[in-house]
């Protein structure tokens, strides 16, 4: 079996680096910092999160820097080579060990592909195609598109494959189809089920298939035309079936059903082959994928892209930040699945190390902190810190406990002028919310009563002054530790990735097993594509 993970040549092994990866992550320390605590807690925290969480020399050292210096450190310098004059012994080999255990997403463009700055925006230009993404789904969409027909082209032609062909491409969770569309399209012209929940989605994606000419008509030609070197005036397009269906588990039965109708009707007689694709499928959905893998025979290949980790759920049950344990949290929903695994760990390899990821580590793995940018940092780090001062204002006032949540969502931009503005924009949106337990941006009655018999609706803009003097340090020193739970969490990603990689391999049905960039961090984060070839 051909397998590749992109670890450090560090490891001697992607065994050495599993072990490691697993070991590191599950220390104390790293748990605490991701997953252990919550950036809303902290100033509510006792004692104080900070000084709790990190060594006194760690903080030394930060007050001697700028946020800029530290995310330099943590994030800009190589650590392998360099080490940075005055860093504390283990604040050094904390850092490297991040840099160390995170997977490579190095995106390398084939040189020998025409992928130069003239064909970068081909598709751009073909703006009837290009409708409704923006530049980073677009930029998704072709790298993406090219690699899957690479693979593609690869896998067909595999001499040991006779009989093995793959006939179309399954979409999970195809979103409005930007991908389906594009290899449906020319010069890909491929065949496609585009597998959705949302009939909405569905929907608006066949107005823009019409607008490209794409229609179910057009089908008629082999996938090996289609990757046949025919120039793509003369081809066929490629055709989408779409299914409107939420994948629970590993059955492929609607795909199956529908291919099966849409053959009658078009009286064609292929066995489908199928591979798998899905770009950004949230939580469980890669996990369903794999699995269907595994155990349908007309599943081939899959070539996943994940995100969302926040919406996977784990083995271990429900999992919230350890201040919510008090509530009683709602069960993971069960996955009517009868013999597979669908939660991390899937692999044997991670279950038997114990890994386990709450849901504040997953949410945290969807960061993406080395596309931060001085202005985009300084801004996020500003709105944790007026929402988790906020929290002591509401602490103060006997409105909430300690670590009580409360979601406030989006609030207008203007609100984060100063602190002033978005406290009043805050207290009146709490005020407004509905008290239906149901509502998912509910406040309970109890909450809005006590904020107006404390009068924090008419708070003055003194009292408001008085929090920002007292916790004058606090925006940077929320901000050192929100950077590093965002740094460290680039290793839970890598986690979760490792595990599907082990369970395909463990799973000894693949010819070949691996994870690569699909396309550029750098524009779109969530690049790791999983990919296994039966
Ligand atoms: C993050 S979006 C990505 C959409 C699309 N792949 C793209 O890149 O533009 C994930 C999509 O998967 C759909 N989805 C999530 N879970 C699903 C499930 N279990 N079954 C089917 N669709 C699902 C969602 O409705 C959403 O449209």
């Amino acid at each position: 079996m051909e397998s590749s993970l992109p670890y450090s040549a560090y490891f001697s092994s992607a065994d050495d680096y599993i072990t490691s990866l697993a070991s590191f992550t599950a220390s104390p320390f790293f748990r605490r910092l991701v997953g252990g605590v919550h950036i809303l807690d902290f100033f509510t925290s006792e004692p104080p999160l900070y000084e709790s969480l990190l060594p006194l020399d760690w903080r030394e050292y930060f007050d001697t820097k700028s946020i800029d210096e530290i995310l330099g450190f943590l994030l800009r310098v190589d650590l392998s080579t360099t080490r940075p004059e005055g860093v504390p012994d283990s604040l050094y080999e904390f850092a490297r060990k991040i840099q160390r255990h995170e997977l490579s997403r190095k995106f390398i463009i084939d040189p020998n592909s025409s992928d130069g700055a003239e064909d970068k925006h081909k598709l751009n230009r073909q703006r009837r195609l290009a409708t409704g993404m923006n530049d980073k789904k677009l930029h998704e969409v072709e790298h993406f598109a090219r690699y899957l027909s690479t693979l593609l082209k690869s896998i067909a032609s595999d001499p040991s494959r006779t009989g093995d062909a793959i006939t179309h491409l399954v979409d999970f969770g195809s979103g409005q189809s930007y991908l389906s569309r594009i290899l449906a399209s020319a010069p890909h012209n491929l065949d496609l089920v585009a597998v959705e929940s949302k009939a909405s989605n569905i929907e608006a994606g066949k107005a823009l298939d019409a607008r490209v000419g794409l229609g179910r008509i057009s089908k008629g030609k082999t996938l090996k035309e289609s990757l046949g070197s025919a120039s793509d005036s003369d081809q066929k397009k490629g055709s989408i079936t779409y299914v409107q269906h939420m994948i629970k588990d590993e059955s492929m039965k609607e795909v199956l059903d529908a291919l099966q109708e849409s053959n009658e009707r078009d009286s064609a007689s292929k066995d489908p082959g199928l591979m798998i694709i899905s770009l950004h499928s949230c939580g469980n959905l890669i996990h369903h994928a794999i699995n269907s893998l595994l155990v349908n025979e007309e599943v081939k290949a899959v070539a996943i892209v994940g995100c969302c980790y926040n919406l996977m759920t784990d083995r271990s049950g429900p999992t919230y930040k350890p201040p919510y344990q008090k509530y009683t949290p709602s069960p993971n929903a069960p996955i009517p699945s009868t013999c597979l695994n669908h939660h991390f760990p899937l692999s044997a390899r991670l279950a038997t190390e114990s890994a386990t990821l709450n849901i504040t580590a997953r949410m945290m793995a969807c960061q993406a902190p080395r596309n931060w940018t001085p202005e985009t940092s300084s801004d996020f780090f500003k709105r944790h810190f007026y929402r988790a001062l906020l929290q002591r204002i509401f602490f103060d006032n006997e409105v909430l406990s300690a670590t009580e949540p409360l979601i406030i969502g989006s609030l207008r931009k203007s609100a984060y002028d100063c602190f002033y503005e978005y406290v009043t924009a805050a207290v009146k949106k709490i005020l407004n919310a509905s008290t239906d337990p149901n509502a998912g941006s509910g406040v309970a009655e109890g909450v809005k009563v006590r904020i107006l018999s404390k009068g924090l609706d008419k708070i003055t803009k003194e009292a408001i002054k008085e929090y920002e003097v007292r916790y004058r340090n606090g925006l940077k020193q929320l901000s050192v530790l929100w950077t590093l739970m965002a740094v460290s969490a680039g290793c839970v990603e890598s986690l979760i990735v490792a595990d599907r990689w082990c369970y395909l391999v463990e799973s000894g049905k693949c010819r070949a097993v691996r994870v690569e960039s699909a396309f550029d961090y750098a524009v779109s984060p969530r690049n790791l594509v999983v990919v296994g070839v039966k």
